[in-house]
């Protein structure tokens, strides 16, 4: 698939890695120094390149947006139409004070997909840090780690779970964009963000949430579990 990176820093960058490890092209873009855009596509070899904002959103059957949470409103002006995209949506909300309660108890990726109301929403990449992503891609399937998504969109996450498959991970499907808290920030008992999950327990915690039932306690897997 052709991966649209708008973002390309610790978690869009990783992610491209993986995406073009496993075969996909990218196209990395938004950055403060063009130089090192182009440095961190010239690394990933012959599928990758560097370019605009405006040329990523054009480029990607995907689009991966993963940028600070105060740049995302001005990113997605400077990305132009994104109507029918597959947006796979990283970001958490942190503002310059520290994470943000957002209006009217909407989700972040709510909020997000009502700044771009013709693009799939995917919300996913976001629940675990880029280190941990970076060094735990890949692991054999019962280990594997499990990065959670959620979207309005069935077909579209489809095309993310796979990908997220490709990437070395496991997708576990959480629902719609308005039952994505769980998945957001900040790290808090009774959610899922911030916490290891491997499948068997993130079933387990997804089916918990959708009967209302608390979530069973978060797994210790260096103890063992
Ligand atoms: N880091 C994590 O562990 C983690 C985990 C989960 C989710 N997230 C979320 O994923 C999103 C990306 O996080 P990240 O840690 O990957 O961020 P990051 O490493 O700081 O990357 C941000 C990207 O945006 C670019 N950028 C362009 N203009 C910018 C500006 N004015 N200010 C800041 N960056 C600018 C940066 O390029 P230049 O630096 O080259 O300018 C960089 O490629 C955030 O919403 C974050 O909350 C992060």
């Amino acid at each position: 698939m052709k991966i649209g990176v708008i973002g390309a820093g610790r978690i869009g960058g990783n992610a491209a890695r993986l995406f073009v490890a496993a075969g996909h092209e990218a196209l990395l873009s938004f950055s403060r120094d063009q130089s090192r855009l182009e440095a961190a596509a010239a690394e990933l070899g012959p599928r990758a390149r560097a370019g605009t904002v405006a040329e990523a959103a054009a480029f990607g059957d995907v689009v991966f947006l993963s940028v600070p949470w105060t740049q995302v409103e001005a990113v997605l002006a400077e990305a132009g139409p994104l109507d029918g995209k597959i947006v796979i949506d990283t970001t958490n909300q942190f503002g310059r004070e520290g994470w943000q309660a957002l209006p009217g108890g909407a989700t972040a990726a709510q909020l997000n997909q009502s700044r771009i109301p013709g693009a799939r929403l995917v919300k996913s990449f976001n629940t675990l840090t880029a280190a941990f992503q970076a060094s735990e891609a890949g692991r054999p399937a019962e280990q594997r780690v499990v990065l959670f998504m959620a979207g309005d969109d069935a077909e579209a996450k489809k095309v993310v779970a796979d990908l997220i498959d490709d990437a070395g991970f496991t997708a576990v499907d959480l629902g719609g964009l308005a039952d994505a808290a769980p998945l957001e920030a900040p790290r808090r008992p009774g959610a899922l963000y911030g916490e290891e999950y491997r499948p068997a327990e993130a079933e387990a915690a997804v089916a918990a949430l959708r009967a209302g039932r608390p979530l069973p306690p978060t797994p210790d897997y260096a103890a063992g579990a």
